[in-house]
């Protein structure tokens, strides 16, 4: 009786370190030489806790502590053997000065990575003299670096994640798979160029959750090939709205569809709900979009479509999109247009809009009755529609 019990203790006792090992290894950037003093670049330390963790077999979480580390121009290469990577950030993550990073187009670059979740985070892309530098005409200025990009990457997870003042974008996904974003915040001064919250682009299976959005350019962009996104709990402004486009560019370009935005909240835009091309042919479509229960709050363009996008009149032949917009539902939408057009659907001569949907529209502007205004669009209207649909 007792030896057997004793045996199993024992055997026990010799078990639990590799029950441990194979289920709970955390590494520290700090044990690899990051300084965490805001002034040394903690870049070499933190691929090398990536290298150890990408070529592990066993789940890896790469832990950063509270203090602020400089992280010079990184990226994070996969393909890994391990696909359960963590990173787990208590600390501030500081970008170095424009100048210090040349035409880098990426800050943190996650490149070919699969199953990979950050958590938590502060990230600081001290984009403010980029910005001065791009205010002054004819300064020679680099477009500068997008916070952090997943590229080709799979099974990724973002949460409570902060990224502020950005260089360019915040976030980019891009030739992506199954990716969340969930309790993200942004923030961007409302003069910041180009300071696109979260850009969406040749992506499948995207989420935008439970976040919030105050930036100078659009808080989520949506590319070309980006199929089955979901944005749901979304609160934007200051920005330019949640846009889809500019498509259209080139002829040849893959086409959005399947996206519903859903409980989101615009709150001072330039635009709410926005899609636009460029008024150039193009084999590029936008087909089965859902936009549901939003509010507007003093939006500049509440309800747009815009199909003539073409900057300085220049390379629009005749100012036709070929992009093919159909199957658009608005619905339930609601709040205040800071202008009298608070629908505004603007469409291609040669490809007009088909199948849009408008149900139960109730937007005013300075309390009085609103416009809608159509070109080239077809639909359907359902429930009370105000301002009066005209399509
Ligand atoms: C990443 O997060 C997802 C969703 O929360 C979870 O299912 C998955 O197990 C996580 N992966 C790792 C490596 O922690
Ligand atoms: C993210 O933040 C929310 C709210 O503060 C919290 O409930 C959740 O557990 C956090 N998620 C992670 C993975 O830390
Ligand atoms: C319209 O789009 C919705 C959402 O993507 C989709 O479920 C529906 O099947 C589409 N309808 C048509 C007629 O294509």
């Amino acid at each position: 009786m007792m030896s057997i019990l004793t045996y199993f203790l024992l055997v026990l006792l010799l078990i639990i370190p590799f029950i441990s090992l194979t289920y709970a290894v955390e590494i520290n950037v700090v044990d690899f030489g990051a300084r965490g003093d805001g002034k040394t670049d903690a870049s070499p330390a933190f691929l090398k806790a990536w290298t150890v963790a990408c070529s592990s077999l066993e789940p890896t979480t790469i832990y950063v502590p509270r203090r602020r580390f400089l992280l010079g121009q990184i990226t994070f290469e996969g393909p890994c053997t391990n696909s359960g990577i963590t990173l787990r950030i208590d600390g501030i993550l500081v970008s170095p000065a424009y100048e210090k990073m040349g035409s880098a187009k990426y800050w943190m670059l996650f490149d070919k990575v699969e199953g990979v979740n950050i958590t938590g985070g502060f990230l600081d892309g001290q984009g403010s003299s980029l910005w001065s530098c791009k205010g002054v005409a004819g300064q020679d200025c680099p477009v500068g670096a997008t916070s952090l990009t997943f590229f080709g990457s799979k099974d990724v997870t973002i949460q409570n994640l902060t990224s502020i003042n950005a260089k360019l974008y915040h976030i980019v996904i891009l030739s992506s798979q199954n990716v969340v974003l969930q309790g993200v915040r942004i923030y961007a001064p409302e003069e910041s160029p180009n300071t696109d919250g979260v850009h969406v682009e040749k992506s499948l299976n995207v989420r935008i959750l439970n976040s919030g959005i105050k930036t100078g350019d659009d808080c989520v962009s949506i590319g070309p090939g980006t199929k089955d996104l979901w944005i749901q709990r979304v609160a934007c402004g200051p920005g330019h709205g949640i846009s889809i486009g500019s498509l259209g560019k080139e002829v040849n370009e893959e086409g959005v569809e399947n996206v519903v935005v859903k409980s989101v909240v615009f709150t001072g835009t330039q635009n709410g709900l926005r899609i636009k091309s460029w008024g150039r042919p193009s084999k590029g479509y936008v087909k089965g979009v859902v936009f549901k229960q939003v509010v507007m709050n003093n939006v500049q363009n509440p309800i747009l479509i815009d199909q003539n996008y073409c900057p300085n009149n220049e390379g629009c032949p005749g100012q036709h999109s070929g992009i093919q917009i159909s199957n658009v539902t608005y619905t339930a939408i609601k709040g205040t247009s800071a202008t009298k057009v608070a629908i505004k659907f603007d469409c291609s001569q040669t490809s007009p809009c088909e199948g849009i949907k408008e149900q139960n529209i109730q937007l005013s502007y300075l309390g009085e009755l609103a416009e809608s205004s159509c070109q080239n669009a077809r639909g359907v209207v359902l429930g009370s529609v105000f301002p009066p649909s005209c399509l």
